[in-house]
């Protein structure tokens, strides 16, 4: 069954004011101080550029600033209602709130509820689109793509997979899990044009019996799908995947081992990589999901950002809820400087904002999202900047949309040229 198309106000009328431009392929951001976007019947950016003189739309936003909506390459949506729970490290803290909750979304009423929480959140932090761990629930994760297809939003989802070391309720048989997941595929893969996207997701390897990691490696090669999973987070949960994958030279050869580490793979956290493990994160092709904010709430550590980075490694941001404190892609841009800083290293605004959208963009295989450019998905956020950051340089402004932790919800997100806020 497929959901009805969004029914958000279809606006599709320009839009007008202070654009932010990321570019391609370099973490550069261009500002058109008085700019005009327009869009096609398909929701489609037209055309970008100054407005021209004489121009009758008026400003559309005006004191806000437009950027493309921002991109979290990594967040789960069973984990809305456990944000904040102070549990950790990570292993305590998956037994102790994270499969508990998940559990609850057995209950429909439950998981409507909390549908409804993250959609609300996702919007009204400016984010348009998100590559999703649903719970290893079939029906909750069928529930949440019917959600995501009627707000309109643009993402990933995947039914997360764990039919090992997990407690009843949220543990599922590899062959079940396997079944769902070509339902779920049949009924949501590419729906709307390719807004929303089924995402092969093994939750790590300590959740995953190495069929169960075979069944997925094999589905992602036959539908051409992406692959989400963690790796390298935590210390312990390291030596416990050296213990059960003696067989594995490290970490990352176990998911390789079993058609889970290429080019369309998005991993996330890579906390403990040596540079060995990096030279073959870049020959492999998988790209990085950097989720700072978790890691320090869940004392795992900091990634080494400069690492993929100097290797040609495309790398998006992830709030990665429930143990990132926000679903603000802006809160985790000011916690992977953070990052930086802890590891002695040096970010900037401009690059961290570029890895927010257009980075994110690349990171999961959007190449539709993440800039303002003819052809691409009119997808985009106005956000409130104080008058007096805009009279000063785009430095100022770059860091007055990273560094505000008092910043609020976005002013509008679009997607498709949609409103949604
Ligand atoms: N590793 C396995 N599952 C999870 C999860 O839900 N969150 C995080 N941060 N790490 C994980
Ligand atoms: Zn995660």
């Amino acid at each position: 069954m497929q959901a009805p198309a969004p029914s958000a106000i279809a606006t599709l009328t320009p839009v007008r004011g202070r654009l932010v431009c990321p570019a391609a392929d370099a973490p550069h951001l261009s500002i058109i101080d008085d700019g005009l976007v327009t869009f096609d019947a398909d929701g489609r950016i037209a055309s970008v550029g100054p407005a021209p003189a004489g121009c009758a739309v008026p400003e559309t936003a005006p004191g806000a600033v437009w950027l493309p909506g921002f991109v979290d390459t990594h967040v789960h949506h069973p984990q809305t209602r456990i944000i904040g729970s102070a549990t950790g490290p990570l292993l305590d803290w998956l037994a102790q709130s994270v499969f508990p909750e998940e559990a609850r979304l057995a209950d429909a009423a439950y998981a409507a509820a909390v549908t409804d929480e993250f959609c609300d959140a996702l919007i009204a932090h400016g984010t348009t689109t998100a590559v999703v761990y649903g719970s290893s629930l079939p029906s909750a994760t069928d529930q949440l793509f019917a959600a995501l297809a009627a707000r309109g939003l643009r993402a990933d989802v995947g039914l997360t997979l764990m039919d090992r070391d997990s407690p009843d309720g949220v543990r599922v048989p590899a062959d079940v899990a396997q079944a769902a997941s070509e339902q779920l595929i049949a009924r949501w893969h590419g729906h709307d044009g390719g807004r929303l996207r089924f995402v092969v997701t093994p939750r790590f390897a300590l959740s995953c019996t190495r069929r169960q990691m075979r069944d997925a490696g094999d589905l992602a090669e036959r539908h051409g799908l992406w692959v989400q999973t963690h790796i390298a987070e935590n210390t312990a949960e390291l030596a416990a995947v050296a213990a059960e994958f003696p067989e594995a030279a490290d970490y990352l050869a176990v998911y390789a081992d079993h058609g889970l580490a290429g080019p369309r793979t998005v991993l996330a956290h890579c906390i403990w990589f040596d540079d060995a493990a990096w030279d073959r994160v870049a020959a492999l092709g998988c790209t990085v999901s950097h989720c700072p904010d978790s890691n320090f709430f869940l004392g795992s550590g900091a990634m080494d950002l400069a690492a993929p980075q100097a290797r040609g490694v495309r790398v998006g941001l992830g709030t990665d809820v429930g143990a990132g404190r926000s679903f603000s892609l802006r809160q985790t841009a000011a916690s992977a400087w953070d990052a930086a800083r802890v590891r002695g290293a040096r970010a900037d605004a401009e690059g961290l904002l570029w890895l927010a959208t257009a980075g994110g963009a690349a990171a999961c295989g959007r190449p539709e999202v993440g800039r303002l450019a003819p052809g691409l998905a009119g997808d985009l956020v106005a956000i409130d900047v104080p008058a007096y950051v805009l009279d000063r340089s785009p430095q100022a402004l770059f860091e007055a949309l990273v560094f505000r932790r008092d910043a609020g919800p976005v002013r509008h997100t679009l997607v498709q040229g949609r409103r949604l806020r």
